[in-house]
């Protein structure tokens, strides 16, 4: 669908299951080769690379917490030695502590915020010298807590608002290179992630009864989104978000 997309070398992190993994397979399909980014995952990893080639495309497999900043060197000598450069980031993996903001200890702030939203910055900062002149693309994936409370959603929601934030900073700087810099704003959907939120049965209930759409988000939803913002179609969005959630989000 983006013929551009062949032959680009794209890093997706936290790609081993939700959203991560469709936007891995997304990309692969469109032609290119995919850094299959995991934590602990290492099995399921290995799953979505076997998937990715059995379906003709080319995948490699690299470890790193993107909330460290050492991992994330690893795993950019490997880049830098297997690939040599790189051209689209999809900042997807997030971690958080869920639970009420009041009872977020120092230590709940600094993980959450280094995983969620520093890491987008450290990425950029590791990415940028590897993406050739004239064409560069780094996306993030925020959610609705960036912006409105979601209950229980923790520190997890000031670091989408962080996010959002170096999103829109990165773009600034970065649309004079040509790489654009943007996110996807996606809707509640049935990952593992979302288990994590206390109340996360009613918030399903609550989206699936309240979606325009008629449903709630599925995975592939948002890599369509993120493949759009990857292609050439997507060349002068700088620094903005497209929300996928089925119009969950203009309902009152
Ligand atoms: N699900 C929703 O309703 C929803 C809505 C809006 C936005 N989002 C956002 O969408 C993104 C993906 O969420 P998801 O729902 O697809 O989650 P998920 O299914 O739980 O997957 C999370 C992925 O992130 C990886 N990960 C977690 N911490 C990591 C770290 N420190 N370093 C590297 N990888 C790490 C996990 O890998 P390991 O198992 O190897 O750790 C896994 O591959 C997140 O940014 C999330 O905030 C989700």
């Amino acid at each position: 669908m983006y013929p551009e997309l062949a032959g680009k070398h794209a890093l997706v992190t936290g790609a081993t299951r939700g959203f991560g993994r469709a936007i891995a397979q997304r990309l692969a399909a469109e032609g290119a080769t995919v850094v299959v980014n995991f934590r602990r995952s290492k099995t399921e990893a290995e799953q979505v690379a076997a998937e990715i080639e059995g379906a003709g495309g080319r995948a490699l497999v690299l470890r790193a917490d993107v909330g460290k900043p050492e991992s994330l060197d690893e795993m950019f000598d490997a880049i830098r030695r297997e690939l040599g450069r790189l051209d689209i980031v999809v900042a997807n993996a997030a971690f958080g502590v869920p639970g009420p903001v009041l009872e977020a200890t120092t230590k709940h702030w600094d993980v959450t915020l280094a995983a969620s939203a520093r890491s987008l910055l450290e990425l950029a900062q590791r990415a940028v010298p590897l993406m050739q002149a004239g064409w560069g693309r780094i996306i993030s994936i925020s959610s609705e807590g960036g912006q409105k409370v979601i209950p229980g959603y923790g520190v997890v929601g000031v670091a989408k608002a962080a996010l959002e934030a170096v999103t829109r900073a990165l773009a600034f700087e970065l649309a004079p290179k040509g790489i654009t810099v943007n996110g996807v704003i996606a809707g509640i959907a049935e990952t593992k992630s979302l288990w994590s939120i206390p109340g996360a049965a009613q918030m399903l209930r609550e989206a699936r009864d309240h979606t325009p759409a008629g449903r709630i988000i599925t995975p592939e939803d948002v890599a369509n989104a993120v493949a759009f913002l990857a292609s050439n179609q997507a060349s002068m969005i700088c620094g903005h978000f497209i929300v996928v959630d089925g119009g969950r989000s203009i309902v009152a």
